[in-house]
């Protein structure tokens, strides 16, 4: 929230750091002016922005130009210290998946796969290289099926996966035509067959969850439907099957369904999808089934397909018994029952059920005694949670044609709509109509943020995300097919939105932001953070979340964040260290709001002998 500077001491600071941000204007004109666009590499515009958003003349402070230039910039503000590149090695550097720290933990349950952070003293100083010949990835929709080899230099898919059509090796770029393990024939008629039962035409299914993606074909495909699934798959010896769906463009994290609750809130997804995805559902008295169970919406359906379905069909080809696949099945079947879903239907090797819409209309758990329960009050308190093998409550109905937790219109309606959570009061605190306002509030600052940055909302940015994304405010007010943002909600925050953004229809996560996040380098072209580094003040190092920043953040990739004008100072003397072009601007509403905006570019640097990575 902007604070307006009222005591004499605050104008005085104010004044200061007005004073100082024409100083970096200056000097990011002068140093725009000698770099020109001489990187080549990258696309040229994120430069091109750089220099275009030349100076701010801010109001009522008389700023010559001349006058200035005489003046030395690096006396009005110097990076705090230069990061260095860290050793090429490093150039997919995933700290909290890393392989070597992995296998210190044990292979029971999938746990080395889970996250397991360096502690304080191990976390890197320096920026992780882009690997040499790194290139933009591919405008959307192209970057759906294609992905420059030079980005992701593993072969190894291609080899492995080669007659399911995964992913295929041409030239210089990487083909994707649409094939999965599941569906030979391709992601869009697999995805028919499953529209024939589930409602995704008319806007009723938004939001998806995909177990195990693989390279997550069937979220790329379910784009042009309109509907955001949020994949998953952990970094294993299938190299980089998540590198390879965020280089397509397409939503995913690093994750694994092992010994601790996922990162999102209960009752958050219309879908949830696994085909082939190795998550042994029947096994652990179905806990991995409570879990998915947690977070589907109810009346979410549950799509399966693979081993065991149909198997007295399939038997043969997977090379596992009958009685095998048969007891698979029924101990699935046995779960689902006891969670009250509902079998929808099988067709060929894909089963569908979908949970109840509230537990009036579940015969069976009338008796309660029959499940265990979890008593969790807060069934949103995941972060490091161990799932443990009990159900997670849903909101009590009046009437058994309620939807538990409140209804949801299909989309886009939903978008603005006021989320359930909000309106039935379970966000507290919170009104419809500070909803509202924030609605309003957030369009207000992406119209300013795109006339600085006229690229915001051309579809230049495609996979963006949002550190600290509050209600949702700034992905719905950037909402298109063209991009997409992934919401991160900072587990210390005092409110619990995430689940009020998924019921807008838009997808995110939960994180620490003290640690580094679930994804690959390189993977985002735009990061939002607004209100991030007062919320994490005396909580961890700004250095450390600045750094983790760069490593997510594409070369040629732009930052906007809002902050305090103090904090943004300190923020942009690190961001000058990390080879970034900044740009602090005055919040749209003038100078004496201490809210201020800084605007970053990250530079084309590559890792080896690049004499790119030698300059600036
Ligand atoms: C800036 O100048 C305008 C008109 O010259 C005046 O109305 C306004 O109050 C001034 N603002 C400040 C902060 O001094
Ligand atoms: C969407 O389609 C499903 C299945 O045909 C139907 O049950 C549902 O009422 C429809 N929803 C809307 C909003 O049209
Ligand atoms: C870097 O240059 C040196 C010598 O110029 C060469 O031997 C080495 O292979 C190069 N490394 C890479 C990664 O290109």
């Amino acid at each position: 929230m902007a604070v307006k500077a009222s005591s004499a001491d605050n104008r005085t600071r104010s004044t200061v750091s007005l004073c100082i941000v024409i100083g970096m204007c200056c000097f990011f004109y002068i140093l725009g002016a000698w770099q020109k666009s001489g990187f080549g590499k990258g696309d040229s515009i994120a430069l091109e922005i750089t220099k275009r958003t030349d100076c701010t003349i801010l109001p009522n402070l008389s700023f010559d130009t001349h006058l200035a230039k005489q003046a030395r910039p690096r006396d009005l503000v110097s990076p705090a210290k230069k990061f260095k590149p860290c050793p090429d090695r490093y150039t997919d550097y995933t700290p909290c998946q890393d392989q070597n720290r992995a296998m210190k933990f044990p292979r029971e349950n999938m746990n080395y796969r889970e996250r397991h952070c360096p502690p304080q003293k191990e976390k890197l100083h320096c920026l992780i290289p882009p690997p040499k010949g790194y290139v933009a990835p591919f405008p959307w929709p192209k970057s759906r099926d294609y992905v420059p080899f030079a980005n992701c230099p593993y072969k190894s898919l291609t080899v492995e996966k080669a007659i399911q059509n995964w992913v295929q090796f041409e030239g210089n770029v990487f083909r994707f035509p649409g094939g999965g393990t599941q569906f030979p024939q391709g992601a869009d008629k697999y995805i028919d067959q499953l529209a024939s039962v589930v409602p995704i035409a008319n806007g009723t299914v938004r939001t998806a969850l995909d177990t195990g993606c693989g390279v997550a074909s069937w979220g790329a495909y379910l784009l042009k439907r309109n509907v955001l699934a949020m994949s998953f798959a952990p970094r294993d010896s299938h190299e980089a099957q998540v590198q390879f769906a965020l280089e397509r463009g397409v939503p995913a994290v690093i994750g694994v369904l092992g010994t601790i609750k996922l990162p999102y809130p209960s009752r958050a997804f219309d879908m949830a999808h696994c085909s082939r995805c190795l998550i042994p559902w029947g096994a652990n008295g179905g806990i991995y089934m409570m879990e998915v169970d947690r977070v589907l919406r109810p009346g979410g359906y549950w799509v399966l397909s693979g081993p065991p379905i149909n198997w007295k069909v399939n038997y043969k080809g997977w090379q596992r018994t009958k009685k095998d696949l048969e007891a698979e099945q029924n101990k699935i079947e046995e779960i689902a029952d006891l969670l009250c879903w509902e079998k929808v239907k099988e067709i060929g090797e894909m089963a569908i059920w979908r949970k109840r819409l509230n537990t009036e209309s579940c015969p069976s758990r009338q008796d309660e005694s029959s499940v265990q329960m979890c008593d969790s009050t807060n069934a949103d308190d995941v972060w490091y949670k161990k799932m443990k093998p009990c159900v997670t409550p849903i909101p009590d109905v009046n009437d058994p044609s309620e939807v538990a937790g409140g209804a949801i219109k299909p989309f886009p309606s939903r978008l603005n709509a006021v989320p359930p959570r909000i309106a039935n009061g379970l966000i507290p605190g919170v009104s419809s109509q500070a909803y509202q306002k924030d609605i309003k509030m957030w369009k207000k600052h992406v119209k300013a943020y795109s006339s600085v940055n006229k690229y915001l909302l051309t579809g230049r940015y495609r996979n963006i995300m949002d550190m600290n994304a509050g209600f949702g405010g700034f992905a719905a007010a950037i909402e298109s097919p063209k991009s997409w943002v992934m919401n991160v909600v900072p587990t210390i925050s005092k409110m619990s939105t995430l689940g009020a953004i998924y019921e807008r229809g838009l997808i995110g996560i939960y994180h620490d932001w003290c640690e580094a996040f679930s994804t690959y380098p390189r993977t985002y072209d735009l990061i939002h953070a607004s209100g991030l580094f007062t919320l994490y003040k005396n909580k961890c190092n700004m250095e450390d979340i600045l750094l983790e920043m760069d490593r997510v953040l594409r070369p040629e990739g732009a930052v906007i964040m809002r902050d305090d004008v103090d904090i943004l100072t300190k923020v942009n003397r690190l961001a000058l260290g990390m080879k970034w072009n900044t740009r602090l601007v005055d919040h749209e509403d003038g100078p004496m709001v201490r809210e201020k905006v800084l605007y970053a570019v990250k530079q084309y640097w590559v890792g080896g002998n690049q004499t790119a990575a030698a300059a600036a």
